[in-house]
């Protein structure tokens, strides 16, 4: 099976095989954004299979906190829980990936300091009772560019094999990219070319902190959402032309997040091809695809391989976190959650109640 192909990244690290835990946030982190013991039991539980864990997403800053519970990498005290985090990821047999990230306008208020939240611009996001953020200065953005490399030490210093920059799920980087989020009209904001400064900016600076840190080959990958749904919005387009920049940014991997691998254009309702298509089409030559997205099965997951080299999961591991060692012993793969398993796929609190309250977002058993 092509799933157990071996991989070799560009810088070099090697994977075992051609899947990745997709990065889910778990609600486990203590209030300081600091690792907890259930979080390890978590991540323990669901790595050794994959060739490398992406975490849940971790913020880079005070002001960029997403979520209740959530894991933080923006001060050196940090360190010593995502050395935990890392070693028992590589216990278990996986590569260790650290998401970091900022959320932007997308942060609930109560989260950041001050209750301010910032964005590229001062434009609420299209949602019920979203609070109009502050436009960040230009010194906020430049702080912000080294908040990502500084996280990029630490995650080095933890142990980490590599960070994934989110750029996607319409955070801080995506919103920059975004014309319906980003109206500046300084050196940060304008056309198409203009919206990709800050991304690119945070990605020299985070090669720059793996240049400076890293004794050995580090993973940078990049993720993005190749559209949103608002008018003006980012469109495949803008995307195509993203994703020929960031091909020559000497990146791991361009991880394209969908809610459904094989889906086409949502801007375009006559569209037929699948958008990961047409970015593999555009720079696969160039950088490593990764997929994801409603892959529950094993034939869907090799069926996505015959498209990209990489493919990550998401809820698929929550479900069952046997997932690849079941496909490798060729017995079957629960693809629903079995409320009676709660202990069994260790899913601790709140992160159960969270995730199991949201109708239909973890397929579950009847
Ligand atoms: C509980 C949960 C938390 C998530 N948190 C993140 C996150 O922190 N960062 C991120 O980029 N995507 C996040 N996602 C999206 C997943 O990475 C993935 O793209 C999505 O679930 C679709 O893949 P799947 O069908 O394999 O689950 C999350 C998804 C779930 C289910």
């Amino acid at each position: 099976m092509k799933i157990f192909d071996e991989y070799i990244l560009p810088s070099g690290v090697e994977l075992k095989n051609r899947v990745l835990m997709a990065p889910m946030t778990n609600f486990l982190s203590n209030e300081d954004g600091s690792v907890s013991l259930k979080e390890l039991d978590y991540y323990a539980r669901r790595s050794g299979g994959v060739g490398a864990v992406l975490t849940a997403c971790a913020n880079v800053n005070a002001q960029g906190k997403g979520f209740e519970g959530e894991i933080g990498i923006d001060r050196d005290e940090l360190i010593p829980g995502l050395r935990k985090l890392a070693a028992s990821i590589h216990e278990q047999g996986s590569k260790a990936i650290i998401q970091i990230y900022h959320g932007g306008r997308m942060c609930p208020p109560h989260l950041v300091p001050d209750n301010d939240t910032v964005s590229a611009s001062a434009i609420p996001a299209e949602r019920e009772g979203a609070k109009t953020p502050r436009a960040m200065t230009e010194d906020e953005i430049e702080q912000t560019i080294i908040d990502f490399g500084e996280s990029t030490r630490r995650a080095i210093e933890a142990g980490f094999d590599g960070v994934e920059i989110h750029g996607a799920n319409t955070y801080l980087l995506q919103q920059f990219f975004s014309p319906h989020s980003n109206r500046r009209n300084d050196q940060w904001g304008g056309d198409v070319q203009d919206r990709m400064n800050f991304p690119l900016a945070v990605v020299e600076s985070v090669k720059k902190a793996v240049t400076v840190h890293a004794d050995k080959p580090f993973i940078i990958g990049y993720r993005l959402s190749p559209e949103e749904r608002e008018q003006p919005g980012i469109t495949i387009d803008d995307t195509l032309q993203f994703a020929d920049v960031l091909a020559t940014q000497d990146l791991d991997y361009l991880h394209i997040s969908l809610s459904k691998f094989e889906q086409s254009s949502m801007r375009d309702a006559n569209a037929t091809t699948p958008v990961i298509k047409q970015i593999q089409h555009r720079v696969g030559h160039q950088v490593p695809v990764m997929g994801v997205g409603s892959l529950y099965t094993a034939e869907q997951v090799e069926q996505s391989l015959e498209t990209v080299p990489l493919v990550s999961l998401g809820r698929e591991l929550l479900i069952d976190p046997d997932w690849i060692q079941k496909v490798k012993s060729e017995e079957s793969v629960q693809t629903k959650m079995d409320p009676e398993k709660k202990e069994e796929v260790i899913i601790p609190e709140p992160m159960w109640t969270n995730i199991m309250s949201v109708p239909n977002w973890i397929p579950v058993k009847e």
